[in-house]
């Protein structure tokens, strides 16, 4: 890592509700000086680094914050960016079909992957952009990165979830909730019930002891899993943005201070947990290195079926993504 990473560039691609929430938290956390939103849509990028500079001012920040619709241009494009945050594309629309969806968001991931290739090639790369799993290995094809700096934003989100809802329900602060949700960002995402401990006590021997229910862990399960979609019916209009910013901004943090966390991401497995050049939500360290280690749990028989369940949708989704394309060539 350059010298540099001490004022390092952040680059968000995608000015909309979580690209411009990055840019306020990354600001408030200290994590960068320099700061460019980008955005297909002239004058978004401009006016949220404008409004953002000015809550900068508001909050005796000094943190430079610049706008832009052109992918390429310098110091307010891409060009020698050190992270870059990636929420460009597009929700579903009535009428639209998933596969339309899928196709459109991974045209938008592509020509970013390639503007990342030449602009920034030294960047570590965090793709938030839905369907994410899919999402983040067209980034990482397209942009030639090696793997270990293309990572996508879900298991922190779903384990954020995960632990406010345990914590609401056992009147304890989620702070002191420790768990991993695994798997792909969908509903069937597994959140690990075996790996969970309150401030170092197993959830396991809570159950046991009443003090909570198996019904009651079950339920919160649940709930997690479709987590995503109960914000998205309380909105209305747009889905969750500040826990997905906060999310995306621990990973970021433990690369740029090393800080060697072991975070739930979505990385690219090589032969960990029986799969190979497949994305998926796994327990990484996160270092100045970008993934530095996928760490191997050893699940128990019921949570492996799961997992796998999880990541054979993964598979399917990947798949649907190649023939769609393939599809749309010849037409
Ligand atoms: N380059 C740059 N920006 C783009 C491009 C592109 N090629 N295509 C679309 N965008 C921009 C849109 O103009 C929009 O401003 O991406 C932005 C997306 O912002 P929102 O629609 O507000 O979506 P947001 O809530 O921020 O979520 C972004 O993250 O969690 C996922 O499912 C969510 O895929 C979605 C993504």
């Amino acid at each position: 890592m350059s010298s540099k990473q001490f004022n390092p560039k952040i680059a968000l691609v995608g000015s909309g509700q979580i690209g411009g929430m990055l840019a306020l938290l990354a600001g408030l956390k200290k994590l960068s000086n320099n700061i460019v939103l980008l955005d297909v849509i002239d004058g978004v990028p401009q006016g949220k680094a404008l409004d953002t500079a000015q809550a900068f001012a508001c909050e005796g920040l000094t943190c430079k914050t610049c706008g832009s619709a052109d992918l390429s241009a310098s110091s307010e494009g891409l060009k020698d960016a050190d992270v870059v945050i990636v929420t460009a594309g597009f929700p579903r629309k009535p009428g639209m079909s998933r596969d339309e969806l899928l196709l459109k968001n991974a045209s938008v991931i592509g020509n970013v992957g390639l503007a990342v290739k030449s602009q920034c090639p030294g960047a570590f790369v965090v793709c938030i952009t839905n369907p994410l799993d899919a999402m983040v290995a067209k980034l990482q094809e397209t942009s030639g990165l090696p793997a270990k700096r293309v990572v996508g934003m879900a298991g922190i989100l779903d384990t954020s979830r995960f632990r406010t809802f345990l914590g609401e329900a056992l009147g304890v602060s989620p702070r002191d909730v420790h768990s991993m949700v695994l798997g792909g960002h969908g509903d069937a995402m597994v959140p690990l019930v075996e790996c969970t401990s309150i401030a170092g006590i197993p959830l396991q021997k809570l159950i046991e002891t009443n003090v909570i229910s198996q019904s009651k862990v079950d339920e919160i399960v649940q709930r997690t899993r479709l987590g995503g979609g109960e914000i998205v019916d309380l909105l209305k209009t747009g889905s969750a943005f500040i826990a997905p910013a906060s999310s995306a901004l621990q990973m970021v943090e433990s690369y740029l201070r090393d800080e060697k966390r072991l975070l739930p991401c979505c990385a690219q497995m090589q032969g960990e947990y029986g799969f190979k050049n497949l994305y998926g939500g796994v327990p990484v360290i996160i270092g100045k290195e970008g993934v530095e280690k996928i760490v191997q749990i050893p699940f128990s028989k019921n949570s492996t079926e799961e997992f796998n369940a999880s990541m054979k949708k993964c598979q399917d989704l990947m798949a649907e993504l190649k023939r769609i394309e393939s599809e749309a060539q010849k037409n």
